[in-house]
């Protein structure tokens, strides 16, 4: 199995693991001694897509009939696309949308079947195979109704739905007693979350008591629902990392309301404002889409202005890509792909020497790191963390195992990579009450 895309797909990934060991099926590293090969794919920009494809095609050729594995398209494409795939493209045998997975072990058995649309299932009763410890994922909402007129999702991912809290807690404290160390709550935008009365803010409040010796973070943030209510139970609860990823999308009024966002640059600025006010040091980061139709030069200087306005610690850039059946790619004033190039370059520059400065201003400080566990560069070993801010932490030779909290003390820097030493390792509580050095930028 292969995956490309968001961490919804990462997550649905550990489910339809899930679902193919519980019908006998085991996972083998090298495709060649597959009896089924799987790609879950991102419909989100063409070229996601066009990879996703070229990756099936690239499997499923060559070998052809008897012997060869069966190939299976997950996730976005297969939902955008469904069974006209089968038709185009003759290395697909199997097409299966995000909300079917689990009529998986039966569309494999039968060799060629196609499985779309929706449903309101949250995989209840599928115990996920995860293989990220020590950090998970907890999907606590599916699907998105924002209908930003550039994307996809709302169109492949279908309605939100929130899952019930009681089923979330479970699922934390499991992992928390399983020893991991950082438990991220997913949603296409996942502060819109509502179940019953209970809103964001209220869920995690709960799953961070549940959560208690473990960091906590939550993605996707769209800014219209952070509420101030959001801001006050971050700032409250101590293991919820000062992070957030809050999508802007562009610095302009105009192309903000042609995008249907739902908030002002002002607005914007605003909700940034509240959140460097409660939580000073607050790691933030963003989405920046370039040469949306219409994007006048008066525009793209706004967006790169905010980016200089907020100087986030991480921002990811894109060039527009029209999406077939989205409001935004039958617009006018089409912007030609080499201006739409062009300014996003002009906008990674802006941001490259933003971070490299933030990066620098750590050095000399020490801060909690979370271990993720073994790495090694050019044969010599090393071990990589996480700080609360997300940031990649590096240190020389085996140091801790992974789930353990360590104080390091940050060195030198390259982008959003930093080589420390460990100063001593922390036990959980004593991570969490060092808060002063969760201080980032
Ligand atoms: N639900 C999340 C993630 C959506 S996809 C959110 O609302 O932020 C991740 C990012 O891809 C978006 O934030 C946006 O910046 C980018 N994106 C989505 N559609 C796009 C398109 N058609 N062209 C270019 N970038 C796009
Ligand atoms: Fe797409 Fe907008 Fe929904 Fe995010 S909030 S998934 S950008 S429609
Ligand atoms: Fe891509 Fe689907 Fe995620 S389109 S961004 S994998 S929800």
């Amino acid at each position: 199995m292969e995956v490309y895309g968001c961490q919804m797909n990462v997550s649905d990934s550990e489910i339809i693991r899930g679902i193919l060991e519980s019908a006998g099926y085991r996972q083998v590293d090298d495709p060649g001694d597959a009896d089924a090969v799987l790609v879950v794919t991102c419909a989100v920009r063409e070229h996601a897509e066009t990879r996703a494809i070229g990756r099936l095609t690239q499997l499923g050729a060559g070998t052809g009939g008897e012997g060869r594995p069966v190939t299976v398209v997950c996730g976005c494409v297969a939902q955008e696309h469904g069974s006209s795939l089968l038709e185009n493209y003759p290395a697909i045998d199997i097409v299966v949308g995000p909300d079917r997975y689990l009529e998986l072990p039966d569309l494999i058995r039968r060799g060629r079947a196609s499985a779309t649309g929706f449903s309101p299932h949250h995989y209840e009763g599928v115990e996920p195979v995860r293989k990220t410890f020590p950090r998970s994922f907890v999907t606590v909402m599916r699907g998105c109704d924002n209908f930003c007129s550039y994307c996809i999702v709302p169109h492949v991912r279908g309605r939100e739905r929130s899952r019930p809290a009681a089923d979330i807690l479970r699922e934390v404290s499991g992992l928390v007693s399983s020893g991991y160390g950082e438990i991220t709550l997913l949603g296409q935008n996942v502060n819109s979350y509502r179940s019953g009365e209970l809103r964001f803010p209220e869920l995690l409040g709960m799953v961070s008591r549940e959560a208690r010796g473990a960091w906590v973070r939550f993605v996707t943030s769209h800014p219209r629902d952070l509420t101030d209510d959001l801001v006050e139970t971050m700032s409250r609860c101590r293991n919820v990392c000062r992070q957030i990823h809050l999508p802007v999308q562009s610095g302009s009024d105009r192309i903000l309301s042609a995008m249907n966002r739902g908030y002002s640059r002002a607005g914007y600025l605003d909700k940034i404002r509240k959140l460097r006010e409660a939580m000073p040091g607050i790691a933030l980061s963003t989405d920046m889409i370039a040469g949306f139709p219409g994007e006048s030069e008066e525009d793209f200087e706004l967006s790169a202005s905010l980016l200089e306005e907020v100087r986030f610690d991480q921002a990811f850039l894109f060039r527009y890509s029209e999406r077939a059946g989205t409001p935004a790619a039958s617009m006018e004033g089409s912007i030609p792909v080499e201006v739409r190039l062009e300014r996003l370059s002009r906008l990674q520059e802006i941001q490259r020497s933003i971070t490299r400065a933030c990066s620098a201003a750590l050095s000399g400080r020490e801060m909690p790191v979370l271990i993720i566990g073994p790495g090694a560069k050019r044969g010599l070993l090393q071990t990589q963390g996480r700080t609360a801010g997300n940031r990649v932490v590096v240190f020389e030779g085996r140091q801790a195992e992974a789930g353990r909290f360590v104080l390091a003390r940050i060195g030198s820097s390259d982008g959003w990579t930093h080589f420390a030493d460990l100063v001593r390792p922390l036990g959980t509580e004593e991570g969490f009450e060092a808060s002063e050095s969760w201080r980032e930028c």
